[in-house]
């Protein structure tokens, strides 16, 4: 027997607030045409005053759990993705695991930005094939609203808050005639990038919380052969090509990159899935978000390959691919 994580439920939670470019437009120097073209973001969701990154996080992770029939209580592990927990420390998943009433097993958080659940959901993976643990929640939760610089247009168009999560369950990976769940995971870093995607604060340089900068034309170059690499990679180790996908799964950063990995793919665009246009770049909590916009819409479906990929401050990248 081959045991593999299967994803057996996926939720997402979005803040209430919607806010337009109109809206930042109305703050700082820049226009919808602008945004839409450069980027493809018409509007983001923003977190409330009050409202924490645990706090979507909960909200995503609950609807996780309904949608695999499960409660806190029957979970081992929890990872939390996210560059923005509520506070330094403790970690933001072991509020998640108070409020889901789940007492034994262990939480952590993960930081790896905006390829954080790539990161999450690799080591939760690792648990479940290693037998150490037989349900696991994955989560994605940002609230990247509270650390950017409103004053910067070069940056604030860019991001919103939201939550995304994935139950994933230890099982027998070897289906009759294919291999399901988690297939591969694989992870980069390039720590001499540092500089070109960071927040200008922190516990233990500035004593603030800090603001996110970004050399927003050099990440944008990076991304695209970095997300190429790593997508070849993980078809390659697995000995199949892009023709194979059923799904692109991407991070949701720009609109120009997910078509430029679509075209080096030669995947049709009606095959990735798209929300950036809606939630802007939420960081750890876009893959996880369109995941479960595109499982909840009835596009992804059981037995479908799908190709998750993400890359962030760090620089860090990764990809999954998941026969679902
Ligand atoms: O999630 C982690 C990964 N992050 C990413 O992948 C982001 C990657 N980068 C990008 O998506 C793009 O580089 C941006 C959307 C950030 C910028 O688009 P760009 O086409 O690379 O624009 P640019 O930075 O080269 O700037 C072009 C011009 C500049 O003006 P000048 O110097 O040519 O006069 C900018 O000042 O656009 C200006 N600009 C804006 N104009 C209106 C920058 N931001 C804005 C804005 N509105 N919001």
């Amino acid at each position: 027997m081959t045991i593999r994580s299967r994803i057996i439920g996926v939720g997402g939670y979005l803040p209430e607030r919607v806010v337009t470019n109109a809206e930042l437009a109305a703050r700082v120097d820049t226009s919808d045409e602008w945004i839409i073209e450069r980027t493809g973001i018409r509007q983001r969701h923003v977190a409330a005053e009050g409202q924490k990154t645990s706090d979507l996080a909960i909200a995503a992770a609950r609807k996780a759990l309904a949608h695999a029939g499960l409660s806190g209580a029957d979970l081992d592990l929890i990872v939390v993705a996210t560059a923005t927990p509520d506070n330094t420390f403790p970690a933001t998943a072991t509020r998640v695991q108070a409020a889901l009433g789940m007492t034994g097993g262990f939480a952590f958080d993960v930081q790896a930005v905006c390829s954080g659940f790539i990161f999450a959901l690799s080591t939760a993976d690792n648990f479940v094939k290693s037998g150490q643990v037989k349900t696991a929640l994955v989560i994605g939760a940002e609230t990247f609203s509270r650390i950017l610089d409103w004053e910067d247009r070069g940056t604030c168009v860019l991001f919103g808050d939201g939550a995304g999560a994935v139950v994933l369950r230890a099982e027998d990976g070897r289906g009759t005639n294919q291999d399901n769940g988690i297939l591969s995971t694989h992870l980069h870093s390039d720590g001499r990038h540092y500089d070109l995607l960071h927040v200008d604060g922190g516990p233990s340089s500035t004593q603030t919380v800090g603001h996110l900068r970004m050399e927003g034309r050099e990440v944008f170059r990076h991304a695209v052969s970095n997300l190429a690499a790593v997508v070849d990679e993980a078809l390659s180790h697995n000995g199949l090509s892009a023709q194979n996908l059923d799904w692109l799964v991407p991070h949701q950063a720009n609109k120009r990159i997910l078509e430029g990995t679509a075209r080096k793919l030669h995947l049709s665009p009606d095959r990735v899935v798209m929300t950036v246009d809606r939630h802007a770049n939420t960081s750890a909590a876009s893959v996880p978000l369109a995941l479960s916009e595109a499982v909840g819409d009835g596009r992804i479906k059981s037995g479908d390959l799908v190709l998750l990929e993400a890359m962030g401050g760090g620089f860090t990248w990764g990809a999954a691919l998941v026969r679902m």
